[in-house]
Formats: C-alpha cells, sequence, structure tokens
C-alpha cells in the first residue's frame, strides 16, 4: 500500500489542443458533446503501452488490463489512479528533463481517458486510432552471468538485519557490468539490497569476514550507512522497491577487475510485512537474492555510481524531521566529485568533464518529494530530476534521454521532502504508529536522501 499519495489536479483545459477535441472542462462543458473515443480506438493502445507490462496475468499488478471487460470493469479505480498521479507508478516529471522508458501518460492521454469514462466506456465505434509516443525498452537486455550466495539465509527475528554476502568474481580478465537486474526471493521481508565490488587485493579480508560469522556462505552483518568494511568497495548495483533491471545505455559500464569480490548488501525489515505484524523467527522465509549481470569487453565510456548526499546529513545527524511535522525540507549543493571520498567511497573515473545518465533517488517511507539539478558555475539551473509526488514504493531508475554534462565549476543541489504528521505514519498490527522524531540511518523507521547517479567519463568535450 502507498503511505503518501498526494492528488494531481488535472488541468481542465489542455493547450495545444486546438482540433475541438478537448473542449470539456469550460463553463459550457454540459453543451459540448462528447468526443467520440473508444476501447478500440484509443484506450486499447494507451492500457497496452503504459499498464499491461504489470497488469496482466502472472505480472506484479494486482488485476490484468489485458481486455475490454478487464478495463471496463476497472475503469474508475484506474481513472482515479492516473489522475492522482498513483499509476502508472513514475514520479519523474517530464517538464524537468525526458526519459528513457518514460512510460508515464501524457497530459492528453489522461483526459482522453477521462472523455472514455465520461462517455459511458464505449468498446468501439470511435474517431481514428490514437498513434501513442514509443517508448523504449530500458529493461535488462542480456544476462550474462547470475551470482547469488551459496545458500538461501534466514534473516534474523530483530527489527532490521543487513547481512553481507561473499561472492565471487568468475572472469579471468577485465570486463564492464554493462545492466544489472538485482532480484531478492523474499520481497515481503527486502528492504534494500546493494550490490558492492571489493578490490581484488581485499579477496582474503571479505573471505575472513564471511567465515567468521557461522560459517562460509551465510555472511556477515553489515550496514548501509558503513558500508562493507572497507571504504575501497565501490557500489555498482542494487534493488529498491518497485525498482526492475536495466541496461546502463550509452555505451558505458562499471570496470570489473579480475579476482575481484562482489559483497552482496541485503537489508531485511520486518515491519514492512503486510499489515506490520512481526513473524516468529520459525515463520521467516528465507532470501536467496539473485544478481543478474549484462556482461560486455569494452565500453567508449567508463563508468561508476555516486551517491549524492550531504555528507553532515549521514555523519552529523543534520537531517532532523521532528514528530508531528507535515513538510520538512532540507537541502544541499556541493561538487559532484568531492561527495564519495567525504561519505567513505570511491570515484574512479578519470578528467574534469563528466556526464550523468541516469539517477535513482532514494528516501524511505516518510519521504514525499525530491528535486536535483546541476547549478552551473554561472548561477543557471539544469533540472536533473523532480519527483513532487515521490512514491517510497516505487524507486525507480531513470535513465536520460540525454546525458547531462558537469563541468569543473559546476555542483549538484539536492532537496528532500518528507511528511512525518500522524496520518503518514505506517500500520503495526493494524494500529498507525505515532510519530517520533526522525533522522539520518539505516533503520526503515529512520530516514535518507540521495541520488544514486550514474556517471560516466565524457567521450568528446
Ligand atoms: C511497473 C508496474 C506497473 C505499471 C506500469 C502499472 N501498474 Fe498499476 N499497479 C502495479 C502494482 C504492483 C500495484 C499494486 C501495488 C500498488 O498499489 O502500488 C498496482 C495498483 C494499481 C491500482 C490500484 C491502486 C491504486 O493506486 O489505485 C490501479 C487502479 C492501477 N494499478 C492501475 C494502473 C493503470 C491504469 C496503469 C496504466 C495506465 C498501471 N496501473 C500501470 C503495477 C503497475
Amino acid at each position: 500500500m502507498h503511505l503518501i499519495k498526494i492528488a494531481i489536479l488535472i488541468l481542465p483545459l489542455i493547450s495545444g489542443c486546438n482540433n475541438g477535441l478537448f473542449s470539456l472542462g469550460s463553463k459550457d462543458e454540459k453543451k459540448v458533446p462528447l468526443p467520440n473515443i473508444s476501447y478500440d480506438t484509443h484506450i486499447k493502445t494507451i492500457v497496452n503501452n503504459r499498464c499491461i507490462a504489470c497488469h496482466a496475468e502472472g505480472k506484479v499488478g494486482p488485476f490484468p488490463l489485458e481486455n475490454y471487460q478487464q478495463v471496463a470493469e476497472f475503469a474508475l479505480p484506474a481513472l482515479s489512479a492516473i489522475e492522482r498521479g498513483s499509476m502508472p507508478p513514475w514520479s519523474a516529471k517530464k517538464d524537468c528533463r525526458e526519459y528513457k522508458g518514460d512510460y508515464s501518460l501524457s497530459e492528453e492521454e489522461k483526459v482522453l481517458f477521462r472523455q472514455w469514462v465520461d462517455g459511458g466506456k464505449k468498446e468501439n465505434g470511435g474517431d481514428g486510432t490514437y498513434q501513442p509516443k514509443e517508448i523504449v525498452d530500458i529493461s535488462l537486455s542480456r544476462v550474462d552471468l547470475t551470482l547469488s550466495n551459496s545458500q538461501p539465509y534466514q534473516p534474523k527475528p530483530a527489527p532490521d538485519d543487513t547481512r553481507c554476502f561473499v561472492i565471487d568474481w568468475p572472469y579471468e580478465d577485465a570486463k564492464y557490468v554493462t545492466g544489472m537486474d538485482v532480484v531478492p526471493s523474499n520481497l515481503a521481508l527486502a528492504h534494500h539490497a546493494s550490490v558492492y565490488l571489493g578490490k581484488p587485493a581485499n579477496a582474503q579480508f571479505y573471505k575472513d569476514k564471511d567465515l567468521q560469522n557461522d560459517g562460509a556462505g551465510t555472511g556477515y552483518p553489515c550496514s548501509a550507512t558503513m558500508g562493507v568494511g572497507k571504504s575501497s568497495a565501490i557500489w555498482i548495483g542494487g534493488w529498491l522497491p518497485g525498482l526492475t533491471g536495466f541496461d546502463f545505455f550509452f555505451d558505458s559500464g562499471i570496470l570489473v577487475e579480475p579476482k575481484s569480490t562482489v559483497i552482496l548488501q541485503v537489508h531485511y525489515h520486518k515491519a514492512l510485512l503486510p499489515d506490520g505484524k512481526a513473524f516468529p523467527p520459525e515463520d521467516l522465509a528465507k532470501d536467496l537474492t539473485e544478481i543478474k549481470i549484462k556482461i560486455d569487453d569494452t565500453v567508449k565510456r567508463p563508468g561508476t555510481l555516486v551517491t549524492f548526499t550531504n555528507p553532515d546529513w549521514m555523519v552529523e545527524l543534520e537531517m532532523k524531521i521532528p514528530a508531528g511535522e507535515s513538510s520538512v525540507t532540507h537541502n544541499f549543493s556541493e561538487k559532484m566529485t568531492l561527495i564519495p571520498n567525504l561519505i567513505g567511497q570511491q570515484f574512479p573515473l578519470q578528467g574534469e568533464i563528466f556526464d550523468i545518465m541516469s539517477i535513482n533517488a532514494h528516501g524511505h517511507s516518510l519521504m514525499k518529494a525530491t528535486k536535483m539539478s546541476i547549478i552551473r558555475a554561472d548561477g543557471s539551473e539544469e533540472c536533473l530530476v523532480d519527483a513532487p509526488n515521490f512514491d517510497p514504493d516505487w524507486q525507480l531508475n531513470y535513465i536520460f534521454e540525454e546525458p547531462a554534462r558537469v563541468y569543473p565549476g559546476d555542483k549538484i543541489f539536492l532537496e528532500c521532502q518528507w511528511n512525518n504528521s500522524a496520518s503518514a505514519q505506517a500500520f503495526v498490527n493494524g494500529k498507525r504508529m505515532d510519530p517520533i522524531d526522525v533522522n539520518w540511518g539505516d533503520g526503515a523507521r529512520e530516514e535518507m536522501c540521495f541520488g544514486l547517479m550514474f556517471v560516466g567519463e565524457a567521450t568528446t568535450q
């Protein structure tokens, strides 16, 4: 269930619609005949393009939308979800930037759906055939390697259990990771998963850590904020609620040296079970998270993941979100390349000019909006992502249509907004929890605010 849903008001009059089709919403609304829209000529194409990847038999959506009967039956909840902006789950606004694979509905399509419902949900006989914008498939296009822990892991009964599993990288020569899909097998318990790459020189360090805790193959306790034990480990991918695998695009990839170690970190959280019930330990299902990887021998543009956040939020706990407040905002700006070192991570790329190719904005259950941009040396701003209706259940990766170039004098701006009022709290055992003072932390009742950016060396300057 969504914790936060903010209504989006649809503009009754859509600009640029001068063909007479979109004449609803004016004062004499009742006198204007409804345009002739049917399932066959308009709605089927919209639903096939924007909904059935999930709303089909056997897919994640709770009901199918594969034929006229099904769409007509769910037409009212579908319209409501479309107008509220909760479905399709895509919170990055188009007027900030264009993204690959953007399956959100245009304003025009939202109006078409409303007019179809208001006009009696006709099956056929509409005017013309609707031509939608083509959507690029961003899902992982190839699986060359699947990695997982050697055996399933039984999460500990405490509310939060973050575990690091140690996995050998199998290749004997240098390779590039060019796409990834991380798939937890126990979605009811998983809160996040991160894939790190340990340097070849530290392989024994990770093996020893694994052995020191309950024997090889069952991993060791670790933490999202503190990483996996060595600051030289780099982050190469992961899973968050709603996120599915994708290619990195732009002929870019992350270099993996032979004899590297893959450290898979999975955070299990009990309070996220349906109804927030804490399961007794014997009922906790085991998890075996799989990492599916696309591999290439060469790329044009070596890349890396950069966690962009304010180190003072993380280290000094300066991200206060007081109990009861319905709108708390924190923001920050700094040079991109400075941040990894300040938060104990690496920035392994060469050069001074970089391209940001995608962003995954991360917060926990109270986060309701986030925004990132580049602030140029001359004060001008380039929007990277603007999600005024951020949905913590759908933490998607937004791949830019065109990379955003970062020059030496530029700074990155990051802003997050939270709702910590009584009505925004999650349910535990059927009861809404009371708001508490919140700050940065790994736990599901603590918060975070960062943008995970995929950054590459600029190919031409
Ligand atoms: C990426 C997968 C995905 C896509 C694309 C998607 N849905 Fe959903 N939808 C889900 C899942 C999962 C749920 C149940 C959990 C939830 O509510 O988030 C859901 C729930 C819903 C609900 C009930 C909850 C609510 O928010 O009202 C409606 C209605 C709905 N979808 C309609 C649609 C329509 C209409 C489209 C296309 C215009 C669409 N969905 C596209 C995955 C998807």
